[in-house]
């Protein structure tokens, strides 16, 4: 199964942060997020919904395994009240309780237990708190994405088992995500569709963002390079 890499910030802004960011202030709205409370972000990237938290007026944490995007969330973000921190979304370094919510946008699908990871968010939120997590929906809502996977295929094995990675992941179908709260134990859950757009300047602005090698497409499309060089 590919890895996802996150080594280069800056390119991550221009291969998912360019959606994301645009993602960020529809979920915090969704997930009622309120002056003054103690909002996490798992797996929190460059910083997007960190910061659509702080500016819903809420004292918000960041944190991420990777230390490359967490440094650069820090550099980025003039509120210097914001938290980042780096740590593992399996193992958060917070005692129970200690947050009104935990949000996660793009994230819990990468862990290598999501189930683990939910149970893990909800151990840090006070009892009657919020968990809110937002993943893709690869099989039909990914489209940048999926128009390199469906070419990827026709050309290349490694592609082809990409692509059927990508969409075989039921958490991201239409009840998906609901089923998996339901199984950890959640009462009153809410699944609603957000959607964001990812906007291109030109078709060199949108091949050009998945040739930095971040996530799994960008890693596959470096790899898929580099096979054809050497033939
Ligand atoms: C697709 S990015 C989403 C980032 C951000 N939430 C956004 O929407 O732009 C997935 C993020 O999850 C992080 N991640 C992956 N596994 C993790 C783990 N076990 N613990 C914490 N963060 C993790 C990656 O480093 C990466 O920043």
């Amino acid at each position: 199964m590919a890895k996802f890499v996150a080594t280069n910030p800056e390119a991550y802004e221009a291969y998912v942060g360019r959606g994301s960011q645009r993602l960020a202030p529809a979920f915090v709205r969704f997930a009622g997020v309120s002056v003054n409370e103690r909002v996490l972000d798992v797996g929190c990237g460059t910083g997007y919904l960190t910061r659509a938290i702080a500016a819903a007026h809420a004292r918000a944490t960041g944190i991420d395994l990777s230390i490359s995007y967490v440094d650069f969330a820090r550099r980025t973000t003039a509120d210097e009240k914001v938290i980042f921190d780096v740590g593992d979304a399996l193992d958060l370094p917070y005692s129970d309780g200690v947050f009104e919510r935990a949000l996660s946008m793009l994230a819990l699908d990468l862990l290598p237990d999501a189930t683990r990871g939910l149970r893990e968010f909800c151990r840090v939120t006070r009892v009657g708190g919020t968990v809110a997590v937002v993943v893709n929906n690869f099989r039909c809502g990914w489209t940048p994405f999926s128009l390199v996977w469906d070419a990827a295929a026709v050309l290349d094995p490694y592609g082809a088992a990409m692509r059927d990675e990508m969409v075989s992941k039921p958490l991201g179908w239409p009840g998906g995500l609901a089923k998996l709260f339901g199984v950890v134990g959640f009462a009153n859950v809410v699944e609603e569709p957000l959607s964001a757009v990812f906007e291109y300047r030109s078709f060199g602005d949108y091949w050009s963002s998945f040739l930095t090698g971040q996530g799994k497409t960008g890693a596959m499309s470096r790899i898929s390079k580099a096979r054809y060089a050497a033939n």
